[in-house]
This record gives C-alpha cells, structure tokens and sequence, in this order.
C-alpha cells in the first residue's frame, strides 16, 4: 500500500487495519505522533489528514490512502505549501510559539496541540480565547501547562497575522 506522508509517497507492509500511528512509528520511523491513550482521548498521536486533524491510534492505515498525511515533522513544510512562502521555514510559527512561550513541560502533548493549534490558525486566523479553549478542548496535558499553550496559540496568531494585541 501506499501512503502519501509529508508529501513523500512511501510504501507500507502493514495490512490495512493497522492503526496509522503504528505504520509512522514502526514502519516509517516517525516519531512525532505520540502513543498515549489509544482511545482517541488525548490528543498525543494527532496529524494532520488533508489538513484536518486526525487521532492516528484509532485511524487504520487504509483510510489515508489517497489522502495527505502531515506529521509534526513536515508542519513548517505544509506551512510554506499554505501560505506560497518561497521557502520553507525551519519551524511553523506554532512550534515557535511554544518555543517562546515554553510552553511545554514534559513535552508529552506537544505533538498534538502543535497540530491542532496549526488546524485551527489554519482555519481561523484570530481565534478569540473561547474558540482556542474550545479547539483544544479535546487536548490532554498531564502536566497541566494549558495557560502557556494558550499564550503560545494566541503569540502564534498575532506572529501569523502581524496583529498587535
Ligand atoms: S493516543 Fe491517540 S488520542 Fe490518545
Ligand atoms: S507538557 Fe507534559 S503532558 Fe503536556
């Protein structure tokens, strides 16, 4: 089977029901994505799916055929492909942002909200505070860093945008 990941077609042995996660992990040596519930609760193996967010521990592999697959690893590539930059930077902005706001702590969940942080600047460009808390509702944190993730998102928008806030 083939797969299309950070617009790379790769081919992949796993048979068709194989969870995606697993074929990036295992096969493809993509280490972005994170295992953590399994159940499509946290968040952590979350990637992009024609640029919609998807939890890859519960989405066979089958399914992405035909489709575009982007990992945290391909973010600023699929940044510059979006907004036609005529290079691709070397962090999407919300990487950046969590970087400077530091927003993680053990790291765990910053594969996830990095994702679906880019989703959402994607889709709305200056998300007030309640559509941010409501995009990332379905984002788990262990360690509890969610008002810096916050100030990251809202940092994002405004380096996105060139607002002043
Ligand atoms: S590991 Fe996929 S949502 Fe938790
Ligand atoms: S920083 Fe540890 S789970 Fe979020």
């Amino acid at each position: 089977m083939k797969i299309n990941v950070n617009n790379e077609v790769r081919e992949v042995s796993a048979s068709p029901d194989t969870p995606l996660l697993y074929v990036l992990s295992d096969e493809l040596h993509i280490k972005g994505p994170r295992f953590g519930c399994g159940l499509a609760q946290c968040g952590s193996c979350s990637v992009l799916l024609d640029g919609e967010e998807i939890r890859s521990c519960i989405t066979p592999v089958s399914a992405v055929t035909g489709h575009s697959v982007t990992t945290l690893e391909g973010l600023p590539a699929f940044y510059a492909a979006e907004k036609k930059l005529p290079t691709v930077p070397a962090l999407h902005p919300v990487q950046q942002a969590f970087i400077d706001e530091q927003a993680p702590q053990c790291g765990y969940c910053y594969n996830g909200m990095v994702i679906k942080a880019a989703e959402l600047l994607s889709h709305t460009p200056q998300p007030s505070e309640a559509e941010i808390r409501s995009a990332m509702n379905g984002h788990l944190c262990r360690c509890g860093t969610y008002p810096r993730i916050l100030k990251a998102i809202e940092g994002a928008s405004r380096a996105m945008t060139g607002a002043l806030k």
